[in-house]
């Protein structure tokens, strides 16, 4: 009894400071008499009459559910006045995810039914619920008065509804959500998340150093799902989204509440991963995609080669130019991106034909290929209304023709395309302007017809073997990419220009890799300066560029004026084929990187610490990523996010030779990096500790790559009470050098010297510092 009274009473306290509504008032004293059956962190849902929500965590209510609507004739109808309850019961059933519960709430509006339904799986058990929108009959003129608004909204959340410290990440804008994604404090007033046509998933956590972490996120009809905020209510809702006009009987639309307790970046990791099997998102296409296991030269925004040729020489030129430079130079491109650059354009820039200008290609992509050999990735953007392909201008393909923009309707004409661009060579389609291409044609006012448009070309690919880079994608595209196995990777931030900031990809990997998508950062230069180069400037760091790259396991793209390139700092990416030397994972940001920028802004602190590892032979070797890090950081073994154990540290490749410093990074004694900055970033790698007779033997592994150990290299690591040895894997004639720390010996290193023959497989002895054929 003591107990309860005292909760009530630090209710009603913590309640004056937080403004509370009545309806969260309401909620509270009906929370009241359960609060002492769920006093750790257990998640629990509790209905009340007519399908008011409140989801709590322990006994700390997070959420408490606003009114919900669905609008028609220019109407808003709202649960509790003029959206009238009907029936609710409680149903049980199975579908994909498992055996579920379902609480199901019936409304009339203007003798229309519409059902709110929320499931939680019971067998399996899953951390989520399933909200749904069920429309019974066919209805018109429901659009809302802006795109950005909901046709619909369940579930909606109140921002008074909660008296926690809670904060957010909402992703937003293009580039998978990178480009506008925000922090915040989630609450009454104060949630300034993206909304609308440009918005996407919201993550809510609390200030723990494992947080416990929400993940709110379309379901179902990922083109079409949008969450809004309405500004009289300031509640936050999910539905369809505002421009969609006629909504067909049966029509159902689905938002995921997504929790877990092992933090930000590993909840978000769980919810991707049921969501990939959910949708059977099919991972062999990422590992079988040439683009994202070998070197390619980039000719995108920020390349050297970006609409500039050679002086007075064409584009076939210069790219044949290129690859005379990189055969002399041994550096290993497996492909040639094309950019925009290489087809003609309408008015207003849309795309008139996929194909090469005569002007760029006097001889056409096909004498290229033959004489480089190098497969193409080409870019493609949005389509012109003046398209040759369109049936209205003389083509053969069905189009929606929103001038200056036009949109495909047909899945024939991807398969036209693809197979046609095969023959020169296509091996990625990178599909740029997402957002445009979606926000000004008909896709942004039609229910289905952006899901249509995605995955016809998304079929038509994967039935020509081609992968695709989604580009310039709103988070909405980049859900659709769930049912797009083909496509493999996305951009994860805005264009690169020499010297720019969007190296800055630790938080927009975290979703991409959740989508079982590899991050590209996009193109950079290996070079300080660049003469005569279009932007007039210079890039100071060269080296930090390259090492994102490498670490993000998407692309790695280089775009180096001729005769430029250095070649030495490239080659840290890569094996002597181009083979991209890789962690088994993105690198991503930790959560001690969100939280502060969420709790703590007054540290002002725009340092990127991330991490990522990778695993051989079920032994884990870590890596430690801190860059523009000013102040002093002290981090821990649980801080980035590293279970594994035992193991040590060792400091970033640059200097080691000289001076290798071991560190015992164990939970109680932290890594404490005092100043990491973009020149002189910070790479740390954590081993575990081999017993060799008696001696601690640290691996290294191979020196000068950024990726020491990668499953890319070394296939096998086995051990004897008295060796270690490594199975590992190069190109004929390739020499590596790889390295061991005899850590008990005063961190001396032992190094063993490969040179590859035929068979591309060695094995290497610590014991005897021998490297063998195979
Ligand atoms: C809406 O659908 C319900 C259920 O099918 C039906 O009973 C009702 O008559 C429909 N309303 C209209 C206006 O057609
Ligand atoms: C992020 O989550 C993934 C799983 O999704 C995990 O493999 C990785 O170690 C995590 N990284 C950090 C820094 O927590
Ligand atoms: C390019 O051509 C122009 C006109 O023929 C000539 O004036 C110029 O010197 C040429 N530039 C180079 C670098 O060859
Ligand atoms: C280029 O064309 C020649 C002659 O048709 C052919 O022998 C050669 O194999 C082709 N090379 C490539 C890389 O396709
Ligand atoms: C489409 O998106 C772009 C980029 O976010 C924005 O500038 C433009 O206003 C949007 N147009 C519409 C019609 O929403
Ligand atoms: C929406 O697009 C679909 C194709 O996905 C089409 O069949 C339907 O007619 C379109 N609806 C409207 C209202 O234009
Ligand atoms: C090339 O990169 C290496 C490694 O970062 C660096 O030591 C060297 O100075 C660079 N060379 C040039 C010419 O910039
Ligand atoms: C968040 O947690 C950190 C670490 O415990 C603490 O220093 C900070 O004051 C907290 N911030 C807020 C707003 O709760
Ligand atoms: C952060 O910036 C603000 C405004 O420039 C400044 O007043 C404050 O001292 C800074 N905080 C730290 C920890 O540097
Ligand atoms: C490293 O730390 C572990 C655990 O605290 C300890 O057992 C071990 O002796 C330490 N090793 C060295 C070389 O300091």
């Amino acid at each position: 009894m003591i107990v309860v009274c005292f909760i009530i009473l630090a209710c009603s306290v913590t309640s004056v400071h937080c403004d509370t509504t009545l309806r969260w008032r309401k909620n509270a004293e009906h929370r009241s008499d359960s609060w002492r059956k769920y006093d750790t962190d257990q998640f629990h849902i509790e209905f009340k009459d007519q399908g008011a929500f409140t989801i709590s965590f322990g006994k700390d209510v997070w959420f408490s559910s606003g009114p919900m609507f669905v609008r028609k004739d220019g109407t808003s109808y709202k649960s509790g006045d003029n959206l009238k309850f009907v029936t609710s019961k409680t149903a049980f059933g199975q579908d994909e995810l498992g055996r579920y519960v379902m609480n199901l709430y019936r409304f009339s509006y203007d003798q229309n039914l519409v059902d709110f339904s929320a499931r939680q799986y019971t067998a399996p058990q899953k951390p989520a619920i399933i909200f749904s929108q069920y429309f019974h009959n066919d209805s018109s003129h429901v659009a809302a008065s802006s795109v950005n608004d909901i046709v619909s909204g369940f579930p909606t959340f109140d921002l008074g509804g909660s008296c926690m410290n809670l904060g957010f990440l909402s992703f937003g804008g293009d580039m998978l959500g990178d480009t506008d994604k925000k922090f915040g404090r989630w609450g009454k007033g104060s949630a300034k998340i993206n909304t609308g046509i440009v918005g996407g998933p919201v993550v809510i956590f609390n200030n723990k150093s494992q947080p416990i972490t929400v993940f709110i996120s379309p379901f179902s009809e990922f083109m079409a799902g949008s969450v809004a905020h309405d500004p009289v209510e300031d509640t936050v809702g999910w539905g369809i989204m505002g421009g969609v006009d006629h909504i067909p009987a049966g029509t159902s639309y689905e938002t995921m509440f997504y929790y877990g307790m092992d933090g930000i970046n590993k909840t978000i990791g769980q919810w991707g991963k049921l969501m990939r099997d959910y949708y059977r998102k099919n991972e062999d296409y990422r590992r079988a995609d040439l683009t994202v296991n070998y070197l390619g030269y980039w000719t995108d925004q920020g390349a050297y080669y970006y609409y500039l040729t050679e002086p007075n020489k064409t584009y076939e030129q210069t790219v044949l130019d290129i690859k005379k430079e990189a055969d002399s130079q041994k550096i290993p491109y497996r492909y040639f991106q094309y950019d925009s650059w290489f087809y003609p354009k309408g008015p207003k820039g849309g795309v008139k034909t996929w194909e090469p200008t005569a002007e760029a290609f006097p001889n056409g992509f096909m004498y290229v290929y033959n004489q480089t050999g190098w497969p193409a990735a080409a870019h493609n953007r949005w389509w012109s209304s003046t398209t040759t392909y369109a049936v209205q201008n003389g083509g053969q393909y069905q189009f929606i023709l929103d001038p200056p923009k036009a949109i495909p309707t047909e899945e024939v004409f991807w398969e036209f395309l693809f197979k046609d661009a095969k023959k020169w060579g296509l091996i990625l389609y990178e599909q740029d302007w997402l957002y445009i291409e979606f926000n000004q044609t008909a896709t942004l006012t039609n229910l289905t017809l952006g899901r249509t448009w995605m995955n016809q070309m998304g079929r038509a690919a994967a039935n020509n073997g081609l992968t695709i880079q989604y580009c310039m994608a709103n988070p909405r595209h980049a859900l659709q990419s769930l049912e797009n196995p083909a496509v493999t990777q996305a951009r994860v931030s805005d264009d690169y220009a020499p010297g720019n900031e969007q190296w800055r990809i630790g938080i927009s990997s975290i979703f991409a890799d959740a989508l079982g998508l590899a991050p590209y950062k996009d193109t950079f230069w290996t070079t300080q300066t660049e003469t005569g180069n279009k932007y007039g400037k210079d890039e100071p760091y060269p080296a930090l560029e390259a090492v994102v790259a490498t670490l993000s396991t998407g692309p790695v793209g280089p775009s180096d004026k001729i005769a430029s390139t250095n070649v030495t700092l490239l080659m840290r990416c890569c094996n002597q084929d181009g083979l991209i030397l890789k962690p088994s994972r993105p690198a991503v940001a930790i959560d001690k990187q969100i939280l502060r920028t969420v709790f703590d802004p007054t540290q002002n602190s725009t340092g990127e610490i991330w991490s990522t590892y990778t695993i051989v032979s079920g032994y884990p070797f870590g890596i430690v990523f801190v860059a523009d890090q000013e102040n002093g950081v002290s981090l821990s073994r649980s801080d980035i996010g590293f279970t594994f154990q035992p193991m040590v540290a060792f400091s970033t490749m640059i200097d080691r030779n000289e001076n290798i410093e071991v560190l015992n990074f164990t939970e109680t004694t932290p890594l404490v990096l005092s100043k990491c900055s973009k020149s002189e970033f910070c790479l740390y790698y954590t081993s575990p500790v081999f017993s060799v007779g008696t001696s601690s033997v640290l691996i290294y592994g191979e020196e000068d790559k950024w990726v020491p150990m990668s499953p890319q290299r070394v296939l096998r690591i086995a051990t004897t009470n008295d060796d270690i040895t490594l199975t590992v894997k190069g190109s004929f004639e390739e020499t590596v050098k790889f390295a061991f720390i005899e850590w008990s010996s005063g961190s001396s290193l032992r190094s063993v010297t490969c040179t590859f023959g035929p068979s591309g497989q060695a094995v290497i002895r610590y014991s005897s510092s021998q490297c063998e054929m195979q």
